[in-house]
């Protein structure tokens, strides 16, 4: 199971009997890039900024969950570093652009950020297609968010990619008097499912929003080179049957330009 809990999460910290009544404030300093550097030793990782126009390797990353868990306060925390307390819910969808360079490798990740909104699922399936990596969102305050997961789940497994992985995301972990949603239950849930990776984040205190993109960045990159060192091994050995989302990234590879 690769579904470490690679990012150090403070909510699981405050969720201990003897801090309970600690407030985020009392450790300001989340040890979250630390830890993401510490697993990423051996790869040299830079975010580039949000113009940048050139890349090697593009991925098609979907955000998806419930309204109001916040999906798009999350990107635009981690790509824009902004972050409003005003809800203003996604009508369609939004598209961002997050760049890392791994290894001279320049990975873009093209960010379809979804609205959360019944009315419009029929249009958001059209999006779960040739994605790479799904974000499942739910609120840490609002069990409603998790309960919903499974059909969030239904849905991508019937129109995505089945290689597609998936990060699960507790946002608002700030809200730790609100929590309705354990990390351990929520943890349990994501190895069950065997989920990449599960996290718990804060877009309004900008924990863990940036390192998701990091993470799904460094995952397609690695997967890809995985994929690339096995073709080179036996050509035979991995088919577009037995790796077709791999196949599909590999037709991305080498773009000079950005769409
Ligand atoms: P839809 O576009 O309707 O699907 O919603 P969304 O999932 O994109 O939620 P959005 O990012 O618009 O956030 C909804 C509300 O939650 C806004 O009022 C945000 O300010 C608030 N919010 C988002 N993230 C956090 C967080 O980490 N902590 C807290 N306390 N509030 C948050
Ligand atoms: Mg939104």
């Amino acid at each position: 199971m690769n579904n470490s809990n690679i990012i150090n999460n403070k909510s699981s910290q405050d969720n201990d009997e003897s801090s309970k009544n600690s407030e985020s404030e009392s450790d300001p300093e989340p040890k979250t890039s630390q830890l993401i550097i510490e697993e990423n030793k051996n790869l040299n990782i830079e975010v580039l900024p949000e113009g940048t126009n050139k890349c090697d390797l593009s991925f098609k990353v979907i955000i998806i969950g419930d309204s109001g868990v916040g999906k798009s306060s999350l990107a635009n925390k981690a790509i824009k570093n902004t972050f409003e307390t005003a809800y203003n819910a996604t009508i369609g969808f939004d598209c961002f652009q997050f760049f890392v360079k791994i290894n001279n490798k320049i990975v873009k990740l093209q960010v379809w950020d979804t609205c959360g909104q019944e009315a419009y699922q029929s249009l958001i399936t059209n999006f779960y297609r040739n994605c790479s990596l799904a974000i499942m969102v739910y609120a840490i305050n609002k069990k409603s968010t998790y309960d919903n997961l499974d059909e969030w789940l239904k849905e991508l497994k019937t129109e995505s990619n089945p290689d597609a992985k998936i990060f699960l995301i507790g946002n608002k972990c700030d809200l730790e008097k609100q929590r309705e949603v354990s990390f351990e239950e929520a943890n349990t849930y994501s190895e069950d499912m065997e989920f990449s990776k599960f996290f718990e984040a804060s877009a309004k205190e900008g924990i863990n929003a940036k390192e998701i993109f990091i993470e799904a960045a460094r995952i397609l990159y690695e997967d890809y080179i995985e994929y690339k060192s096995d073709i080179s091994q036996d050509n035979s050995s991995v088919s577009e049957k037995t790796n077709p989302q791999l196949n599909n990234n590999n037709k991305n590879e080498d773009r000079s330009v950005c769409c």
